[in-house]
């Protein structure tokens, strides 16, 4: 196999993101935002524009989560969704998720070229297209939902990609960028307009009071009128939504172009998903190959997943080189459209953004866009679609019931399994569950030989962790927490590490 060792996301390789302190002292603020990704950052800035006091919080670095980790796309086409949305939303919505993301595109486009930022943002044409009859049959159907949405598309049976696909639906005047230094900009003028950032600060919960208080630590906090969370997975303990997101891991691979840059950003309707895309920065010229979405925690040996797609690309697109490898883990909604807005009606101080269903570069944007507009008092379009309090009884109700479904058997299945490797079963670079003097463990033997043990339950709400072979991570597939093989959160909603288990 050619891949890379580790994996590694090309966008943080290739730019550098400023440092900010940690946050040790109680403060107080009008607007805390939560989330160190592009809805976070966007917000911050687009607040801090509209003249509001704001300081921008995240547990890690900044753009260290889903957003450094991203396939960038800025496109309006989420493979297949129109033809869903008509049918579970009607015409009106599914019409104005399409003018969100068109909005959202334009928003980056402007801001980039009045900055004249130089984060390779070029314009292509997105595609879906399909290689099986079945696939064909829903190309077809979503092409119809455009033209009864007044979505500019176009039913070809020829593509740039190298594919043999039976009919692709073309989606014109869609973009791709390098997010870094679009966000490294927009992090620039929010401190010049006074705001304040805060990485490695980790918020315990929140109380939802008036004033609302972001609890740090016992004696720190952050007290403000409003709180946004961007964090990919809600701070707020009200609003269910651990029964109402669930979330899903996929792979990515940065290949080096054998030749010159295929145009258009591809995504299969068939399954598994192939998503392809060109990327030109500086002397680097590359193709992006994403895939295998599965619900986190149940993929199997996830080094698998980067094997099938290093295979495809090389069959298909004739690469062979891979110097960069990384995994992305995002939050989907019961019914697949983002939540944005107030958590609740009676909540009116809580904003929440969250199951970004992997397009955070455009819904991101237009959380950052609709938050402005809520908390500057002006209308928008776009308030009841996103809404957080909405319950569509057709689509909600199968996705609410597997989401308890799956927190359950990861929460008490699990922890009956029974396992029969021994410690000294693990090879060096080996990870696995097993039972430590009767206790269920998680236990990784490093390339060194030296084992760390930890205990398997997840520091969140209590579900058994999962071993990811592929990044070297313990994962949670209840709601996505992701720890080191030594314990330290790498990606919330959990807080505190996984306790180690002395021997
Ligand atoms: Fe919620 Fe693990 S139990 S992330």
């Amino acid at each position: 196999m050619s891949l890379s060792p580790f994996p590694q996301s090309y966008w943080l390789a290739s730019a550098e993101v400023p440092q900010f302190p940690k946050l040790t002292e109680t403060l107080e603020t009008e607007i805390v935002v939560i989330g160190g990704g592009i809805a976070g950052i966007t917000t911050a800035y687009l607040l801090a524009k509209a003249g509001k006091e704001v300081v921008l919080v995240t547990s890690g670095r900044l753009l260290g989560g889903t957003t450094g980790h991203t396939t960038a796309k800025l496109t309006a086409q989420h493979d297949l969704i129109y033809d869903e949305y008509m049918q579970h939303f009607g015409r009106e919505k599914a019409g104005l998720y399409y003018r969100a993301n068109q909005e959202a595109i334009a928003f980056v486009r402007k801001v980039v070229e009045e900055a004249g930022i130089s984060c390779d943002l070029v314009e292509e044409d997105a595609y879906v297209y399909a290689t099986t009859e079945e696939g064909e049959q829903q190309v077809r159907k979503e092409f119809a939902a455009y033209q009864e949405l007044g979505i500019p598309g176009e039913l070809v049976t020829e593509m740039p990609l190298p594919v043999s696909a039976r009919c692709a639906l073309k989606m014109p005047g869609q973009a791709r960028f390098h997010p870094v230094p679009y966000l490294v900009y927009l992090v620039k003028e929010f401190v010049n307009r006074g705001g304040r950032v805060f990485e490695h600060t980790e918020v315990e919960k929140v109380k939802e009071e008036e004033p609302m208080r972001a609890i740090l630590a016992p004696g720190l906090e952050i007290i403000c009128r409003d709180l946004v969370s961007c964090s990919h997975y809600p701070v707020y303990e009200s609003g269910f939504f651990f029964a109402r997101v669930h979330p899903e891991s996929s792979y990515i691979l940065a290949a080096r172009a054998p030749g010159s840059l295929i145009p258009g950003m591809y995504i299969s309707a068939d399954k598994p998903t192939r998503s392809v895309r060109s990327l030109s920065y500086g002397e680097d010229r590359l193709l992006l190959i994403a895939g295998e979405s599965h619900h986190t925690g149940e993929g199997g040996c996830t080094i698998r997943h980067y094997q099938a797609l290093e295979k495809w690309a090389r069959d298909q697109l004739g690469v062979s080189e891979f110097p960069y490898r990384w995994s992305t883990h995002d939050y989907v909604t019961t019914d697949k459209l983002p939540y944005i807005g107030r958590v609740s009606s009676k909540r009116t101080h809580s904003y929440v953004a969250t199951g970004f269903r992997k397009w955070g570069m455009t819904t991101g944007t237009i959380s950052a866009l609709l938050f402005r507009d809520l908390l500057t008092g002006q209308a928008t379009p776009y308030e009841e679609l996103y809404s957080p309090s909405r319950f569509h009884l057709d689509p909600d109700v199968p996705g609410l019931a597997s989401n308890v479904g799956t927190v359950a058997q990861h929460f008490a299945g699990a922890k009956l399994e029974w396992h029969w490797r021994k410690l000294d079963d693990l090879a060096p670079g080996d990870g696995a569950i097993l039972r430590v003097d009767g206790r269920r463990t998680a236990a990784f033997r490093d390339p060194q030989g030296e084992l760390h043990l930890l205990d398997a339950t997840c520091t969140h709400m209590g579900c058994e962790v999962e071993w990811n072979e592929g990044d070297r991570t313990w994962d949670c597939p209840c709601h996505g927490s992701r720890f080191t093989y030594t314990g330290k959160v790498v990606t919330g909603p959990a807080t505190l590490p996984l306790p180690k288990v002395e021997r």
